[in-house]
């Protein structure tokens, strides 16, 4: 579908603001006493390693476009607005229903977005803070109205329920932002800055080995366990807290803040610990970080609007706070927004 270059005829390049969130959780919890039975583990190690304690597992007919589908309808009807307002749908996941079409257009599909573009974004554990600046961008560019970022992963299809190394971590789960610019009463709400990084040379940490080009299915790579997640947590752990406190605190350097003026700090759930250390790090205080894992695990892209919606749910984030989203994630990738919160 095509969208409109609304501005083009203008100067006026407008701002960007968060306008609304939905989430969807499947209903199926899975808890560590159940992990237990199935790997050799247990509630307090998974605790005390990761903050962990359950779980939301999709049902064998839900996909990611459907919780991805799920979390857009709620999104949209929080802000009143139709399907045919979206001008592009940015899904971020490395569990699309299929290689191709792109989820992206499954979900444009069925929400009767008749007048979006779109793609799938993948970026891991960082996709929805890359589709949030992507979607900024779009949006301050003056060619886009509302662009609809989804942050939906089904992990539970690509995790060895054999490795519990693995197993205990992850979870399935989707959110979805509306982003669109800011009204001429907004002044100061809205996107701030984005900065993004990636390093491939932290690749072969955390991956899923098959079922692309390179080693395509084959009944050898399925013996071989290869389309499950492979990780090397240690590894992926040292750098996750060393790239959250860094390029949280260049973003907010970079801006002419300091970090007691972040009123929520609303990092990616991959372990608790990884939070903890990079908050302190950056001097934040526990009551402005929020920290969800213990219900959701990690959800991957579905993260950081899981931890908005509880965010906003608790009343820590309020109209006119400073909002810092941070992740890091496989790739390996890095990214950091800050926001003023307008609503
Ligand atoms: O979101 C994308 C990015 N991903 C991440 O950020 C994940 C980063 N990594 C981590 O969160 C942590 O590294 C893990 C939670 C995955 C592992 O925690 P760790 O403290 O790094 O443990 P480890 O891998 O160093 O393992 C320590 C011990 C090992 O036993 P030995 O060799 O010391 O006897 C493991 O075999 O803990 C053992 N172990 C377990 N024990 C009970 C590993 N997994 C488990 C388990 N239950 N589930």
């Amino acid at each position: 579908m095509r969208y409109s270059y609304f501005l083009k005829e203008t100067t006026y390049l407008p701002r960007a603001k968060i306008s609304a969130l939905g989430c969807y959780t499947p209903p199926r919890i899975l808890t560590n006493q159940d992990l237990e039975k199935l790997v050799e583990t247990n509630d307090r190690w998974i605790v005390e390693r990761t903050g962990i304690r359950e779980r939301h597992i999709a049902g064998p007919d839900v996909a990611t476009s459907d919780m991805a589908i799920a979390a857009a309808r709620c999104a949209l009807a929080l802000r009143g607005a139709d399907p045919s307002e979206v001008n592009a749908i940015i899904v971020c996941t490395v569990t699309p229903d299929m290689m191709f079409p792109s989820t992206a257009c499954l979900v444009q599909n069925a929400l009767g977005a008749r007048n979006a573009w779109g793609f799938d974004l993948v970026a891991a554990c960082s996709g929805f803070v890359y589709g949030l600046a992507t979607a900024a961008h779009l949006v301050s560019a003056g060619t886009h109205r509302k662009v609809l970022v989804i942050g939906s992963d089904t992990m539970s299809r690509i995790i060895d329920y054999t490795d519990r190394a693995t197993c205990i971590l992850f979870g399935d789960a989707a959110g979805a932002m509306l982003v669109e610019a800011v009204g001429e009463d907004e002044d100061g709400a809205g996107f701030i800055d984005f900065l993004g990084e990636i390093d491939g040379s932290g690749g072969d940490f955390l991956k899923m080995p098959a079922g692309g080009s390179r080693m395509p299915a084959s009944h050898d790579t399925i013996d071989q366990r290869l389309h499950f997640v492979h990780q090397e947590g240690a590894q992926v752990f040292k750098y996750a807290v060393r790239k959250t406190y860094e390029a949280c605190s260049e973003l907010l350097a970079r801006n002419g803040f300091s970090a007691c003026d972040v009123a929520m700090l609303i990092p990616h759930q991959a372990n608790g610990r990884i939070i903890t250390a990079s908050a302190e790090r950056l001097g934040i205080p526990p009551e402005r970080v929020l920290l969800n894992i213990d219900r959701y695990g990690n959800t991957v892209a579905a993260t950081i609007p899981l931890a908005t919606r509880d965010a906003l749910q608790q009343g820590r984030l309020r109209k006119g706070d400073l909002v810092l989203f941070a992740a890091v994630g496989a790739g390996y990738t890095v990214g950091a927004s800050l926001w003023r919160w307008a609503y």
